[in-house]
């Protein structure tokens, strides 16, 4: 669920709609349509879905969530020096998208807020030192910087926040 009440948030289920979603990025729509199911089954990673509370089918965003280490040659060096000497572990949103009619109207936010709430809720019974983004392309990037995220290192598309400064 969400804070708000007209908005449900759930685990990916056999009752939403994959085939009818489309954010403007194929990449994001054809991965909740033909991949977000297996890597489900396989522990993969877990995909949320946001919808409105009034129609359980169409689904108005989704992200997913996995486990990740982060190896410490990828984070800022003025970090690493205050950091223990091995990979830390970190909680990665490989993908989040909000369906093109929707967009613009905080979807996004409120799925990136939950996403930080709950691996904030699983971090009091296992470690975790920062949430972890993959930014598919420059815009995505600003958006996650607009929430205080910073890129991990320049070769690579991830994008850090440490829980602690949440
Ligand atoms: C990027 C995306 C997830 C943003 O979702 P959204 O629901 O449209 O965003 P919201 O309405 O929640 O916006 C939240 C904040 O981010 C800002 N924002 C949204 N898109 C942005 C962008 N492309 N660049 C910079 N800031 C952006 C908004 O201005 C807003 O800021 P505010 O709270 O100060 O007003 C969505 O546009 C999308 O799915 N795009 C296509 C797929 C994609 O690129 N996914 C990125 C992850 S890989």
């Amino acid at each position: 669920m969400t804070d708000k009440p007209d908005l449900v948030i759930e685990p990916l289920g056999k009752k939403h709609n994959r085939a009818a979603f489309s954010c403007g990025t194929d990449e994001l729509d054809t991965y909740l349509q033909r991949q977000a199911s297996q890597d489900t089954k396989r522990r993969i990673a877990r995909i949320f879905v946001i919808r409105s509370a009034a129609d359980d089918q169409t689904i108005l965003g989704y992200y997913t969530l996995s486990a990740l280490s982060i190896d410490l040659s990828s984070l800022p060096s003025d970090l690493v020096k205050k950091l223990p000497k091995h990979p830390l572990p970190a909680a990665l949103i490989g993908r989040l998208a909000v369906s093109t009619k929707s967009q613009g109207v905080g979807l996004g936010k409120v799925l990136l807020a939950d996403a930080i709430k709950r691996t904030l809720a699983l971090s009091d019974e296992i470690a975790v030192y920062a949430m972890v983004v993959d930014a598919l392309n420059t815009d995505a990037e600003a958006f996650y910087q607009g929430f205080g995220f910073s890129k991990l290192d320049t070769a690579t598309n991830r994008l850090f926040l440490p829980l602690k400064s949440v």
